[in-house]
């Protein structure tokens, strides 16, 4: 048989996931911002074991495949879900000419790499017809129990297993049993095949459930065998939407663990949200209560200040993000502070040593070098020059109401408070707007332009209204 064929990787994703009450088939419920079929492919594929990736998808099976159609794996239809072992069945065609397969459930998406070896290398050391992985936790309930052949004769090494046991099949002694059946297996093919065929409903599930191929191979004589994960944690289940919390929070936290391992401080890291794939730089600081998201990627010597939010981002190094702000698919250049509340939206370039304030919103707008947009603003589809400041209140309208327009500010330029520019217009380098002025037309540079009403002064007016008002 030619080495490819060794192994074949199949992950069960079929089931609707009716615990979670929800109309999202359970595989794409996400933690750490990513639906949990994708974990448990990326654990597969960045695992040292040889082998192709088979998918069992069934409930919503077309949302599910697209859902992680960008990744190298093949899948299987289970149109019915009749349960684990029938999954398996679907897959009988797919796995037959490989020597081995390992099985992988998709709501348990915090397996790692190395515990898919541990599983493969000590499936092959045992030359087993079944290794299953298994985790000793203190709250077993909801999960299938090992039940090891030690218990009846204690003395016994390797330890088999005789059975797995599920939750409502569980006898009052067994339900003491804190082994684990973590749903994730290695099966030798051919005594895989050969009692597939043999499951029947007639079980406290009411399904064929992959479980009772423990029993039936060791009942045929073949060995079953255990290996526990090194971690309890990453062999949990989602199955409820308070399991999916409480793994969200242990992949958040090693997120942020391993960021502190890099240089980065997180204060109160169980407060923060920090998605996988972040990256951030040495000597940043990241505050209580701030969440990184996406492919946000921060550089070093930076402050996060609280209640930030900054997803898809690319941030440079010393930048200061004040507290509230929300940054979106932006960039931000060295240097450059942002905040306290301040609204990037996607499209937005902040550059080096820029500011921009409070209440200040930008959109697809750059702003050049050390250029400031302090107070109360709203930038869209704008480029501001190098050393621009932006007065408190100024608006672009880049909105007719059918299509958006561009405004263009030079460099050095100043752009009074409570001006509008209506786009598509222009101001040119080092020009100065009057604060108030309503700007319709393109600005030269170097020029002045002052678009407001004139103000009217009558000395005197008010006196002589309050003189009046006596006499009356
Ligand atoms: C399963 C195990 C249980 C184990 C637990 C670990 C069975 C019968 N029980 O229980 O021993 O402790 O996992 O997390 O296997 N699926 C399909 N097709 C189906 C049914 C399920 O593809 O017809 C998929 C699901 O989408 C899911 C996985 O198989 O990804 C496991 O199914 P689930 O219903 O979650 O089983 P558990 O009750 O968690
Ligand atoms: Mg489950």
């Amino acid at each position: 048989m030619e080495e490819n064929l060794q192994l074949a990787v199949v992950i069960m994703a079929a089931g609707k996931g009716t615990r979670l009450k929800s109309q999202r088939p359970k595989v794409l419920h996400e933690i750490g911002g990513k639906p949990l079929l994708a974990h448990v492919i990326a654990a597969a594929s960045h695992s040292a074991t040889p082998g192709d990736i088979f998918v069992v998808i069934g409930h919503q099976a077309v949302k599910v495949r697209d859902a992680v159609a960008s990744t190298d794996v093949r899948f299987i239809e289970q149109t019915e879900q009749l349960g684990t072992g029938h999954a398996i069945q679907c897959a009988r065609e797919a796995i037959k000419d490989y020597q081995n397969i390992l099985v992988l459930s998709g709501d348990v998406p915090l397996i790692r790499p190395e515990t898919i070896e541990q599983l493969w290398h000590f499936h092959q050391e045992k030359q087993a017809a079944m290794t299953i992985l298994t985790a000793v936790v203190e709250d077993p309930s909801g999960y299938g129990r090992i039940v090891r052949k030690s218990e009846l004769w204690p003395d016994m090494i390797p330890p088999e297993v005789e059975a797995i046991v599920e939750q409502k099949a569980l006898t009052p002694k067994q339900e003491h049993i804190r082994e684990i059946n973590t749903g994730i297996y290695a099966f030798k093919t051919a005594a895989l095949l050969e009692q597939l065929g043999k499951l029947t409903a007639d079980n406290a599930n009411h399904e064929l459930i992959l479980t009772d191929v423990a029993g039936l191979l060791f009942s045929a004589g073949q060995s079953v065998v255990a290996t526990q994960a090194p971690h309890a944690n990453e062999v949990l289940g989602a199955n409820t939407i308070a399991e999916l919390v409480a793994l969200d929070a242990t992949l958040r936290m090693t997120s942020a663990n391993h960021l502190m391992t890099q240089g980065v401080t997180v204060f109160r890291p169980e407060t923060c949200v920090i998605d996988a794939e972040v990256e951030v730089g040495a000597d940043t600081v990241i505050e209580p209560f701030v969440q990184l998201r996406g492919h946000t990627r921060i550089g070093a010597g930076c402050t996060i200040r609280s209640y930030s939010v900054i997803e898809d981002c690319t941030l440079g190094g010393d930048v200061l993000i004040r507290q509230s702000c929300v940054l979106t698919d932006s960039t931000v250049a060295d240097g450059a502070r942002i905040g306290p509340f301040a609204h990037l939206r996607p499209g937005s370039e902040i550059g080096e040593s820029a500011h921009v304030g409070n209440f200040v919103e930008t959109k697809k707008t750059k702003l050049g070098k050390g250029a400031k947009a302090n107070h109360l603003t709203y930038l869209g589809d704008a480029e501001v020059g190098d050393k621009t400041n932006i007065g408190a209140g100024v608006i672009t309208c880049n909105y007719d109401g059918v299509h958006k327009h561009a405004t263009r500010i030079g460099k050095s330029a100043f752009v009074g408070s409570d001006s509008t520019l209506v786009a598509p217009v222009s101001v040119g380098d080092g020009a100065y707007i009057g604060a108030g002025s309503c700007i319709t037309k393109d600005v030269p540079g170097d020029s002045l332009a002052v678009a407001r009403v004139q103000q009217i002064v009558k000395e005197g007016w008010a006196a002589a209204r309050r003189a009046s008002q006596r006499a009356k």
